[in-house]
């Protein structure tokens, strides 16, 4: 039988100034993050979690892109796990403090 493949989806939803958005792929999740703006309105990721089923097939990455490009807002922040320091290294993220990131200029 032939698999269909269905293309990632993504949806937001705001609440109290949090911006939750999922990606999925069909019924299944794959990838979620929560951010906020701060005041010069730039993103701020405050949870990003790919299920551990799902890891290593580059959600994590699409969604962070899909938010950049949703906010055009420049760089954006994520306050880091110590568990993913080394996912936001090869992401080519800058340690701007202690488990804080920030990711190079949005350039398309
Ligand atoms: C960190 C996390 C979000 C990565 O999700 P993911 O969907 O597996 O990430 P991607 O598939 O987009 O990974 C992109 C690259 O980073 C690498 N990578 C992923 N997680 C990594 C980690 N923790 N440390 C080092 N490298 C990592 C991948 O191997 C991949 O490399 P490749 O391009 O050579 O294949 C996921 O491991 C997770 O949910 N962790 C628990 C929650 C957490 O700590 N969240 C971050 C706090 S905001």
């Amino acid at each position: 039988m032939i698999e269909a493949i269905v293309a990632p989806s993504t949806h937001v939803t705001e609440e109290d100034g949090l911006f939750y958005i999922a990606m999925s792929i069909g019924a299944d999740e794959v990838c979620t993050a929560c951010y906020m703006l701060d005041k010069a309105r730039r993103v701020v990721i405050i949870q990003l979690d790919t299920p551990v089923e799902h890891r290593g097939n580059g959600y994590a990455t699409a969604l962070l892109e899909s938010i950049q490009r949703r906010e055009r807002t420049g760089p954006i922040r994520v306050i880091s796990t110590s568990h993913a320091v080394g996912f936001y290294r090869k992401l080519g993220y800058t340690e701007v403090s202690p488990y804080i990131f920030e990711s190079r200029q949005f350039s398309s």
